[in-house]
């Protein structure tokens, strides 16, 4: 059985990344979740997950997610593709019946996907993700599952984490990566034509993107459809729900340091943050 010191108090959402991409994610969430109290947990002392193997990325999130069920959480977020893709049904299948049976952990994928079909005109789909998302198939499979017409082409992207992680986004140097991985994304299937940024490090390197790609193809950001998603989540389980807190604050946690983790969140959120360190085993 458990041995998690676990409450039954209401508390804040969970919001897990390896390092700033969830923040993405958290942005949309607040703006359109307001009301509820939010834990952000960045591991960015061991950012990128996106290199690392499935036995590693399943034990760092499970540690994440443990962590974020300790602190209060009852429904967690994976706000990373990575950790979706490698950790999240084993938590569901596996850990939750029996470290916390009555919480929730969701991922990023499957809302994302659920939207090919009323974006998509032709139903090539590209797809730029870290090595480990493309590596695993998740986006296949679901695609697979929802619209099994449409084509997916994967292009790994092992360059713009790093980037990011660095502050290199808004500099040029980041340009020659971005261009280099949407020429191979267009040399493989020229006739993709929507994109997902299928890691939610990738947003920040938005404009960039958008730059590069031709102007005809759509790109897919996961934050609105995952808020959105969380929304109609939420109404369809009272039971979740009244288990979120709702004061409208923001926790940060970071495995690094605080004062950096700070200074980044609060260029992406638009407001000064402050975060706290902590540490695992
Ligand atoms: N933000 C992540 C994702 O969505 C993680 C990237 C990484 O740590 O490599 O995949």
């Amino acid at each position: 059985m458990s041995s998690l010191k676990l409450s039954n108090k209401p508390g804040p959402i969970g919001i897990f990344d390896s390092g700033y991409g969830g923040l993405t994610i958290l942005r949309e969430i607040r703006q359109r979740l307001p009301r509820f109290d939010y834990m952000y947990l960045g591991d960015n002392a061991r950012a990128p997950y996106g290199n690392r193997s499935f036995e590693i990325v399943y034990k760092f999130t499970l540690q994440a997610v443990k962590y974020l069920f300790e602190q209060g959480c009852h429904l967690v977020i994976l706000a990373c593709n990575t950790a979706s893709a490698k950790a999240l049904r084993t938590i569901q299948q596996h850990d939750l019946p029996v470290i916390a049976p009555d919480r929730r952990v969701l991922g990023v994928i499957r809302p994302t996907v659920e939207q090919l079909g009323t974006l998509s005109n032709n139903g090539n789909i590209g797809l730029f993700a870290t090595q480990g998302t493309i590596t695993s198939e998740s986006y296949d499979m679901e695609i697979a599952k929802l619209f099994p017409d449409f084509k997916l082409t994967g292009v790994a992207c092992p360059m713009w984490v790093p980037l990011i992680e660095n502050n290199e986004a808004d500099r040029p140097g980041a340009d020659y990566f971005v261009k280099q991985e949407i020429d191979r994304l267009l040399e493989k299937s020229p006739e993709v034509d929507t994109v997902i940024l299928g890691c939610t490090h990738y947003p920040i390197l938005y404009k960039k993107i958008r730059h590069y790609l031709p102007d005809n193809i759509k790109i897919i950001s996961q934050g609105q459809i995952v808020a959105e998603s969380l929304a109609d989540y939420l109404k369809r389980h009272p039971e979740i729900e009244s288990k979120c807190s709702q004061n409208g604050t923001s926790t940060f946690l970071t495995t690094e340091q605080p004062e950096k983790f700070a200074e980044m969140a609060t260029l992406f959120l638009g407001n000064d943050i402050k975060a706290h360190k902590i540490t695992f085993d």
